[in-house]
């Protein structure tokens, strides 16, 4: 009966040659068929045995079933392989890592931070010293030390949120001005960037009861209109980033003699007269002036040695002028469409 092992081995080398060109689950199938299914070789050779002797069956069957046990395991291991590959192929095809990384969204820079880093960096550059204010002020702080006495008629443009009637919403940021002098010794150099106010104005679109400014604050020996001036130009400059001129229109702040209201040169028209300007070629900024003897003396500086400049402007308005928005609420309103494109 050596023809039934020779046709083990010879089965066995067959399937093993078969086996290697099997490259998914349908052609696996096909083979178990052939070699182990109702009519498949290993059958056939089970069915030899019918003929044979009680020795001879228990020798050969044995054998025969050796090597179905043998293909059978070969088998599995190749479906398990198979089942491997196609779970590793399937991941590979989800996370397709040649692709280009997700857009991470990272949000956008408000518009009065864009200016507020602008004053920064120019401001750090003057050697100035950074400082914040309350937002909730006393009394004293906001109008008394600033030569705005109770009965004073300049409260009425500055009208308030009063918490109590002695703590209430900072009306400005020159709150800052008296605050930092209390603490400093001249000379001393401040501003103070992107300040929140409030007042009771009716908002419309250039008003809103909510807005800021920056405040500066220099207080020297002999200092003049001249160096405010200067600095505002190099301010101005560091924000449109080309030549500004700034003038002065006398005006009147109880805490500044002289006063000034501040303008420059229209950036867009370069005084020509244009749409932004309306057609005047300046636009207006805020107040400025020399600092008060009497606000120096409110913090023990002494007026005959120091004297000083200081400014308030609207950082809003900045803002609107260089990005061109033009309604005051907008930078509040906080729509996502608005935001997205700074
Ligand atoms: N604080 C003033 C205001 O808000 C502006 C100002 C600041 C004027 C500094 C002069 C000096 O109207």
């Amino acid at each position: 009966m050596l023809f039934i092992a020779d046709s083990i081995k010879q089965i066995y080398t067959s399937f093993e040659a078969d086996l290697l060109d099997v490259s998914n689950e349908d052609q696996a199938e096909s083979l178990k068929i052939a070699y182990l299914g109702r009519k498949g070789q290993v059958r056939q050779l089970f069915d030899t045995l019918a003929s044979m002797s009680p020795e001879e069956k228990k020798q050969y069957g044995g054998a025969i079933n050796d090597l179905k046990n043998k293909l059978q395991d070969a088998l599995q291991n190749k479906l398990n392989q198979l089942q491997e590959d196609k779970s590793k192929q399937e991941k590979l095809s989800f996370y397709d890592y040649s692709l280009p990384g997700r857009p991470f969204p990272i949000g956008h820079q408000h518009p009065l931070s864009l200016i507020g880093q602008q004053l920064y960096d120019t401001f750090r550059s003057l050697n100035f010293t950074v400082v914040d204010g309350n937002e909730i002020e006393d009394d004293y702080h906001n109008f008394e030390a600033l030569n705005i006495p109770k009965w004073h008629p300049a409260r009425k443009m500055q009208d308030s949120f009063y918490i109590t009637e002695n703590m209430l919403l900072r009306t400005h940021t020159s709150t800052v001005q008296v605050r930092a002098m209390e603490k400093m010794k001249p000379p001393l150099r401040i501003v103070s960037i992107n300040g929140r106010c409030y007042r009771r104005d009716a908002s419309d679109a250039t008003h809103y009861p909510v807005f800021h400014q920056i405040e500066g604050l220099y207080i020297d020996e002999g200092l003049s209109m001249a160096d405010l001036s200067g600095l505002l130009v190099e301010m101005m400059y560091g924000v449109f980033g080309r030549e500004v001129e700034i003038r002065f229109l006398p005006s009147y702040f109880p805490f500044v003699e002289p006063g000034a209201e501040t303008l420059i040169s229209c950036p867009f028209c370069r005084k020509k007269g244009c749409q932004v300007c309306q057609q005047s070629g300046w636009i207006e900024l805020g107040g400025s002036g020399m600092v008060h003897p009497q606000v120096l003396r409110n913090v023990n500086i002494d007026p005959a040695k120091y004297s000083g400049f200081a400014f308030g402007w609207g950082v809003d308005r900045l803002a609107m002028l260089k990005y061109g928005i033009e309604d005051i609420r907008m930078l509040m309103d906080n729509h996502i469409h608005f935001l997205e494109q700074f």
